[in-house]
C-alpha cells in the first residue's frame, strides 16, 4: 500500500519511522517531509495547504492512506476534500478540527457536554474584556480563539498585565483575525497530561499516557514552546483510570459531536490537569501531540497503518493497542535562540553515532543541504528518543545520546521527566 504522510516534524517522523515497519506498507511518501525521513519515504518539497496539489499527488501515487500531522490543514478541511474524491484519510473533517481551530468553539462543547474544564467567559470586545479583567481574581487566563502556533495563551498576575495583553490582542491585533475573540478563564493548577485518544468517531481508544514539558528552560521557566521533551507513561495515572478518565473527557465530545453530524475521526488530543477537584481539560488538539507522538508512538508494538486505516474507515471495533511495557523519553534539540529568532543552515554532527538499540534521534527541523550535510531549518532541529526498563534508564539512555549530537547553539532541557523522577528517586 502506499501512504501519503503531510507534514515536516518531529511528530511526522515518527509516523513515518513507524509505518515503514508494517509489512503492508509498500512506499511512504511525505509532503514535504525532513532530512530524517531519508531512506523510509520519498519526501516531496509542496505546499501542504495547496489541496489540488495534494489530491492530484494521491491520485497519481496511488495513495491509499493519507496522514496528517499538523493541525492547520485540518482545520482548513483537508479530510472533507481528499473524502469528497474517495481518498482514505487519518485526521477529523473541517467541522470536528475546529475543536482545536477555535478555543471558543471546543470551550463551548466541552460545556454543552459537561466534560470538566476551566470556568471561561467570552469576550468580543476589548472594553467589556478590560471592566471584566480589572475586577477579576488573579491569576486568571487569556486565550485568542484562533490557531496561534502555540501562542495565544497568557497566564496572568496582575489586572495591569492583562490589560496590556488585551490591547496587544485587540488593538495590535498580534494575531490577527485569531484575536478578534478572547477566552477569559479561571487558572487552574495540578500536574499536565496528555491523553491521546484515538477516535473512529463513535469509539475512543486512549494511547499510552504522556506528559510534554512546554517551557523553554529547566525548572519549567522561560517562554512556552510547542514541547521540549516528553516521556510516556505518566506514571501516577493508571491504565483503568486513563480509560475513565477518556470516559469523562473525550467519549461525551466525540458522541456528541456525531449526534450534531459532525464526524470525528482520527486523534483527539486532550491537554488535561490534574487539579484537586479532580481532571480538567485544558484543550482539546485534533492531531498527534509533538513530541508526545515520537515517546508514545515509540511504544506501540501494534502495525500502525492497521491502526490509522481502521480509523480512517470508521471502525475502530477490533482494535486493540499493545505496549511495549518500557518506558521511553524524548528529548528535544533546539536552535539557539528558539522560540525567538534562531539561525538556520547550520551543521549537525554525531547523528549516526547517537542513534542505537534503544535510541532513535527523530528529525525536525532538519534539511540536507547542497553539500549533502545534514543542516538545521527550524526551531525544534530533533527530538532524541529512547527506551529503557524504567523512565531513569529511559532518561539515561537519551542524555547520553545527545553527548553525541552537536550543532552551533544547540540548546536543550536537561531536566525532562524531573517532576517524576524526584518523587520516585
Ligand atoms: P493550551 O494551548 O490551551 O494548552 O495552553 C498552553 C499552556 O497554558 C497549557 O499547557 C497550560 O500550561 C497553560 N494553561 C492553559 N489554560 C490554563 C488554565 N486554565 N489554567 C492554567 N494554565 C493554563
Ligand atoms: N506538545 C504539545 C502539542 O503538540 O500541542
Amino acid at each position: 500500500m502506499n501512504v501519503l504522510v503531510i507534514g515536516s516534524g518531529g511528530r511526522e517522523h515518527a509516523l513515518v519511522w513507524k509505518l515503514n515497519q508494517s509489512s503492508k506498507v509498500k512506499q511512504i511518501y511525505a509532503i514535504p517531509g525532513n532530512a530524517g525521513m531519508q531512506g523510509l519515504a520519498e519526501c516531496v518539497p509542496g505546499d501542504i495547504h495547496d489541496f489540488d496539489f495534494l489530491l492530484s499527488f494521491a491520485k497519481e501515487k496511488n495513495i491509499e492512506l493519507t496522514v496528517v500531522g499538523p493541525e492547520a490543514p485540518l482545520v482548513d478541511g483537508i479530510v472533507d476534500a481528499f473524502n469528497e474524491q474517495g481518498f482514505a484519510v487519518f485526521g477529523p473533517s473541517k467541522a470536528g478540527a475546529q475543536l482545536e481551530g477555535s478555543k471558543i468553539f471546543s470551550k463551548e462543547v466541552m460545556k454543552k457536554y459537561h466534560v470538566p474544564t476551566a470556568d471561561f467567559e467570552v469576550f468580543t470586545d476589548l472594553d467589556k474584556a478590560k471592566a471584566y479583567v480589572v475586577n477579576a481574581d488573579y491569576p486568571l487566563v487569556i486565550k485568542a480563539d484562533g490557531l496561534c502556533a502555540g501562542k495565544g495563551v497568557f497566564v496572568l498576575s496582575s489586572a495591569e498585565e492583562s490589560v496590556k495583553v488585551l490591547d496587544e490582542i485587540f488593538k495590535n491585533k498580534i494575531f490577527g483575525d485569531a484575536g478578534q475573540k478572547v477566552l477569559i478563564e479561571e487558572c487552574l493548577t495540578g500536574p499536565e497530561i496528555s491523553i491521546l485518544g484515538l477516535t473512529d468517531g463513535e469509539r475512543v481508544i486512549p494511547l499510552a499516557s504522556s506528559q510534554d514539558h512546554k517551557r523553554a528552560l529547566d525548572g519549567d521557566l522561560g517562554p512556552n514552546t510547542g514541547g521540549m521533551g516528553a516521556y510516556s507513561p505518566y506514571p501516577f495515572v493508571l491504565e483503568k483510570d486513563i480509560q475513565s478518565l477518556v470516559e469523562k473527557t473525550m467519549k461525551p465530545v466525540v458522541q456528541g459531536l456525531k449526534e450534531e453530524g459532525i464526524p470525528f475521526k482520527g486523534l483527539l488530543y486532550g491537554g488535561l490537569m490534574l487539579t484537586e477537584q479532580g481532571p480538567k481539560v485544558l484543550e482539546f488538539n485534533v492531531r498527534f501531540g509533538d513530541p508526545e507522538a515520537q515517546s508514545v508512538l515509540f511504544r506501540l508494538k501494534n502495525d500502525l497503518l492497521d491502526v490509522l486505516m481502521a480509523s480512517a474507515k470508521g471502525d475502530l471495533s477490533k482494535t486493540q493497542l499493545e505496549w511495549d511495557h518500557r518506558a521511553s523519553m524524548t528529548v528535544v534539540l533546539a536552535a539557539g535562540g528558539y522560540p525567538g529568532e534562531y539561525k538556520k543552515g547550520i551543521p549537525i554532527s554525531g547523528l549516526k553515532e547517537a542513534d542505537n538499540e534503544n535510541v532513535t534521534v527523530f528529525h525536525a527541523g532538519t534539511a540536507m543541504n547542497d553539500a549533502g550535510e545534514v543542516v538545521t531549518s527550524g526551531g525544534r532541529v530533533l527530538g532524541v528518543t529512547a527506551l529503557g526498563e524504567t523512565l531513569l534508564d529511559a532518561r539515561e539512555n537519551a542524555y547520553e545520546a545527545i553527548k553525541a549530537i552537536s550543532f552551533e547553539g544547540m540548546q536543550f532541557r536537561t531536566d525532562i521527566g524531573y517532576q517524576i523522577l524526584k518523587t520516585v528517586s
